[in-house]
């Protein structure tokens, strides 16, 4: 019988977490708890471990090679998902999700076309879009976090107007949201698109990432994407945002398109990343699971801390994601100095003031796009008492001025 892994939430203590030298750890002075980025606060998981360490015992640090992350994939999705839709033949590496949006978007649309997101959504679609000279179209998502199948399809026939081409991409699940999106929704979406001529791009990276009770649905899987991409990584799964690589996907109607993504762009991933990625999806099912019961307990736990003692902020337990996207607007603090769309941290609003006087950062909710003024996004991928202190310094804090 294989032996139980404990829970990669509880494993690591304070002091060793404030010894990371990533992103999360260090922006800010070190009183502060981070409850930001998304990376989590877990060991490697066993195999990934080993797939590195055998790697550096042979000095084995080259260019990437072969198609087993693809397969890799395909076979967890397999299993995971119950979908053997991901052919090999219409996959590429790419040096990560947001890298490998960028570049399925510099093949189906133009220099000045929009592309719809459903906003509050990741910062970096707004960033990312409007460096490569795209325009961003907001479909907000509706009041209940889901999507709005009529506001999409505004949009779609506003960025279609006058013949011009138009993508829209698809965060799926959804990130600030937590939202996982039915096959029914992905149905809708895929026959909107088809009607309107607009390419879907679905960022799944939070995939495998689904909570007990949600099932996470493919959109390639669904009927009428076959003109459809998805770009998948283990990246968020198995904390591997250091470990580049990820994977475009294209749907059967989708691979010419693919098949004139430029060389230099499988010259980004790195081998490294490819077997870390590999392995995780290979052998690090029994690692995510263990993973998946601690989120899906600190979320319960979020959930009675903010009702105990944040009563006023509005919180929607996620069904994906270690994130949750908190309303903290009763607050009363204003956000109408924000810096602006994109920006991670703001000087006014609810993340300045938790920040200054809990010392706890999470992230400004007006940097993922409108309606996010007023909200911010806590990362509970951490351990029980960390998140519990947390909580607890933002409630003294409100309670304080
Ligand atoms: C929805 C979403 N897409 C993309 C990324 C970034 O992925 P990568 O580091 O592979 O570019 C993140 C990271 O949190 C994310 O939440």
């Amino acid at each position: 019988m294989a032996h139980e892994i404990p829970n990669p939430l509880e494993t690591l203590t304070l002091p060793q977490l404030r010894e990371r030298t990533s992103m999360k750890w260090r922006a800010f002075e070190p009183d502060v708890l981070p409850l930001w980025v998304a990376e989590m606060d877990v060991p490697l998981a066993d195999p990934v471990a080993r797939a590195l360490t055998d790697l550096v015992s042979r000095g084995d640090t080259g260019y990437p090679s072969g198609t087993a992350y693809a397969e890799a994939l395909a076979a967890f999705a397999a299993e995971r998902w119950d979908w053997d839709g991901i052919a090999v033949e219409r996959s590429t590496i790419v040096p990560d999700v947001m890298m490998g949006i960028v570049e399925v978007l510099r093949l189906i649309t133009r220099p000045g076309e929009q592309v719809i997101v459903n906003n509050p959504v990741y910062p970096p679609f707004y960033s990312f879009i409007e460096h490569m000279d795209r325009r961003i179209l907001e479909a907000p998502a509706g009041q209940d976090g889901r999507l709005d199948l009529a506001v999409l399809e505004g949009a779609m026939e506003q960025a279609t107007a006058g013949g011009a081409g138009a993508a829209y991409l698809l965060c799926n699940p959804h990130n600030p949201l937590g939202t996982v999106h039915t096959a029914s929704e992905l149905e809708a979406v895929a026959a909107l698109a088809e009607r309107h001529g607009v390419r879907v791009v679905a960022d799944e990276i939070h995939g495998p990432l689904v909570l007990p009770g949600s099932r996470f649905v493919p959109y390639l899987s669904v009927a009428g994407s076959e003109r459809g991409f998805a770009l998948m990584s283990a990246s968020k799964g198995w904390n591997l945002a250091g470990l580049k690589a990820a994977l475009a996907v294209a749907g059967p109607e989708a691979a010419k398109d693919l098949a004139r993504m430029p060389e230099e762009v499988s010259h980004g991933p790195s081998h490294v990343g490819v077997v870390a990625h590999t392995a995780a999806l290979r052998e690090g099912g029994p690692w995510l699971d263990a993973l998946l019961a601690g989120l899906d307990r600190n979320q319960e736990l979020l959930a009675q801390l903010v009702a105990e003692h944040l009563p006023t902020i509005g919180y929607r337990s996620p069904e994906a994601t270690f994130l949750a996207w908190l309303d903290c607007r009763a607050l009363g603090l204003d956000e109408s100095g924000a810096d602006g769309r994109g920006n991670v941290m703001t000087s006014s609003g609810p993340a300045a003031f938790f920040l200054q006087h809990a010392r706890v950062a999470l992230n400004a909710g007006s940097a993922f796009g409108t309606g996010g003024v007023g909200h911010c996004r806590l990362n509970y991928a951490t351990s029980t008492s960390i998140l519990t202190e947390a909580v607890e310094r933002m409630a003294d804090a409100v309670a304080d001025a």
